[in-house]
């Protein structure tokens, strides 16, 4: 996974880059994928549009530009200013002609996606019947993206890296396990007993519950959807509140993995919680990210590593992990696959020894 195979991923496919409120109509804002390094900014019509960060006059980073009252994107430097297709004017020379790179953003859910250009469309984000955005937010982790790939597709770091959802160490004999191994794409089903919590009742979850959490990850783009809930462990019966969790993934750098994620939130209609929704929109937003902010405090210990699975010790939770390695580079990073890695292999199970 070398810097050229990162510098394509904005060629490649369409990522969330950035939340839609926090592009204001005065000033531009830098975001980068895979290296690439692009500025954003709200035109005239409040239209966001984005070019390469680099003036192609002098290189000046056209993010530390300022929006002309016409809606074009001024460089600080000596006030080349360009339009959402990157043709530019240069104020001292009219006649020079100059032009930035142009992007293509679209504005959804929230969001702003960054494609290369307009003939692609963001992949829709998974629908819920009855399910409705309670929050999205982003994250800064500071580890490469296969380190965060890895620790996003399991949960035998719950006990020790997290405080509230899932179980305690105690509790290993109660937990079971579930992984597929599909030819684009994996899945894993951890159920197990719900530590005891002080915050958990407010959403309805009682004591010696089970917590169910089922993931599927994707690679075009990078992106893990948990779908969650707890559930008495005699009747089965499921607690009012349930949710489902979208991640992309998106490497900034070789070392820093920016999160972009969309929490939904389902509430039974005919639970007593339906009438204090608005609240349990906000509790789930704080869960969420609360339970980020932990692994982002935990994997940045684990962000010089090596890339390569040679040498390690794997678990049997650890099952997903070598296919979406492999996902991540043949799928997401276009890589061909290595000598020795034929497509066969591809599609046949990989189970940790
Ligand atoms: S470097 Fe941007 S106008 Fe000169
Ligand atoms: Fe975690």
């Amino acid at each position: 996974m070398g810097a050229m195979a990162l510098r394509d991923l904005v060629h490649r496919f369409v990522h969330p880059v950035l939340a839609a409120r926090a592009l204001g109509r005065g000033r531009p804002r830098l975001v980068t994928v895979g290296g690439e390094r692009v500025a954003l900014w709200r035109d005239a019509d409040g239209i966001p549009r984005a070019v390469a960060d680099a003036c192609p006059h002098r290189n000046a980073p056209l993010s530390l530009g300022r929006v002309r009252a016409d809606g074009r994107l001024a460089c600080r430097y000596h006030g080349w200013n360009f339009d959402g297709e990157g043709r530019g004017a240069c104020p001292s020379q009219p006649t020079l002609k100059c032009h930035a790179r142009a992007f293509h953003v679209t504005e959804r859910d929230g969001y702003l996606w960054l494609a290369s250009d307009a003939s692609r469309a963001p992949v829709p984000l998974p629908t819920f019947p009855g399910c409705q955005l309670a929050a999205s937010f982003s994250t800064r982790f500071e580890a490469p993206v296969h380190i965060t790939l890895d620790n996003f597709t399991e949960d035998e770091h719950f006990p020790y890296v997290h405080a509230l959802l899932g179980w305690g160490e105690d509790d290993w004999p109660r937990v079971s396990y579930e992984a597929q191994l599909h030819a684009d794409y994996t899945e894993a089903t951890y159920v197990g007993p719900q530590r005891p919590s002080a915050s958990l009742p407010l959403i309805g979850v009682r004591a010696g519950d089970l917590f169910v959490n089922h993931f599927t990850t994707r690679f075009d783009p990078l992106r893990t959807v948990y779908t969650s809930h707890w559930e008495c462990p005699e009747t089965r019966v499921r607690r009012p509140v349930e949710s489902r969790t979208v991640v992309f993934m998106v490497p900034e750098s070789e070392g820093v993995t920016m999160f972009h994620t969309f929490v939904y939130a389902k509430v039974d209609p005919r639970s007593g919680y339906a009438r204090i929704e608005p609240l349990l929109k906000v509790l789930a937003h704080v869960i969420v990210r609360g339970e980020w902010w932990m692994d982002a405090r935990w994997v940045k210990n684990l962000a010089h590593t090596a890339p390569t699975l040679h040498g390690l010790r794997l678990g049997r939770f650890d099952k997903t992990l070598i296919r979406n390695r492999r996902l991540l580079r043949t799928h997401y990073f276009g890589d061909a696959p290595a000598p020795g890695e034929s497509a066969r292999d591809l599609t046949t199970a990989d189970a940790p020894a």
